[in-house]
């Protein structure tokens, strides 16, 4: 599709920080490149409330290349935007319309309180990431990849499950912010694999633990996580999150 020059309307939530109260800014942006990121049409607003002496949108973003899941926030009430699997950073200005109005939302969930505009706190997922622990492995040489036989399919689900990038559009997809999704992910990506299996039991007991704590919701299997996720981690994830946990009471006598 050959460049075109987009004329919109956005309207941005403005919030200065998690104490006082937000409300929607309506801002004018015009002769957009259609082969722009959505992030660089944000990049030429704050140039213009920049050049104008007003405080630009604060907005997280660091790889841009769909990896490091930080450029998170809705659009138009979809968690990344209308594209499918594709996280903000690399959703381009040709999904939209000239002349169309953008309404540019941060995360709403409990367990991630508002930072300043479109900035949420996300460090609920770090603390369940730390309640996993480590991994037993043995430093020093690499062993020969043959040496610990992995079946292919555990390999390709574990690999899968590996694929989320802890962004969070699961939370604030879910009706209930539930975090299954990702913490399934995180619980899926180790239990697959035989390195992961010595603290499995621990591990699945202390996220669930950390998950609940932080004021995250109770999964109630709408799917629409799945759905908005743009690392398209699978709902089987939750599933097998549910098994390790329930294998772990067990074990522990504590079901
Ligand atoms: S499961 Fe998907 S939506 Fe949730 S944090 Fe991981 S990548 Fe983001
Ligand atoms: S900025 Fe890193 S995933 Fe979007």
């Amino acid at each position: 599709m050959s460049e075109q020059k987009l004329n919109l309307t956005l309207k941005i939530w403005r919030q200065k920080n998690a104490k006082e109260a937000g409300n929607f800014v309506i801002y004018k942006v015009s002769d957009i490149s259609t082969d722009m990121s959505f992030l660089e049409m944000i990049d030429v607003l704050n140039e213009q409330l920049i050049n104008k002496g007003e405080d630009p949108i604060a907005f997280d973003h660091d790889c841009r290349e769909g990896i490091c899941g930080m450029c998170s926030m809705y659009i138009n009430g979809r968690a990344h935007g209308p594209w499918k699997g594709t996280t903000t950073c690399q959703l381009h200005m040709r999904a939209f319309q000239n002349g169309e109005t953008i309404v540019i939302e941060p995360w709403r969930a409990k367990g991630f309180p508002v930072v300043k505009d479109l900035v949420v706190d996300r460090s609920g997922f770090d603390r369940i990431i730390a309640a996993g622990g480590f991994v037993s492995v043995n430093t020093g040489n690499a062993k020969d990849a043959n040496n610990i036989p992995v079946p292919k399919a555990d390999a390709d689900d574990a690999f899968a499950a590996a694929a989320c990038i802890g962004c969070g559009a699961c939370v604030a997809s879910c009706k209930n912010s539930s975090a299954m999704l990702f913490v399934s992910a995180k619980v899926s990506q180790l239990a697959l694999l035989p390195q992961g299996k010595v603290e499995a039991t621990e591990r699945v007991l202390n996220m669930v633990k950390q998950m609940d704590e932080e004021g995250f919701g109770n999964c109630t299997n709408t799917g629409s996580c799945e759905v908005e996720c743009p690392k398209e981690i699978s709902l089987e994830n939750i599933a097998r999150m549910n098994r390790e946990y329930m294998m772990a009471t067990l074990k522990k006598g504590i079901a």
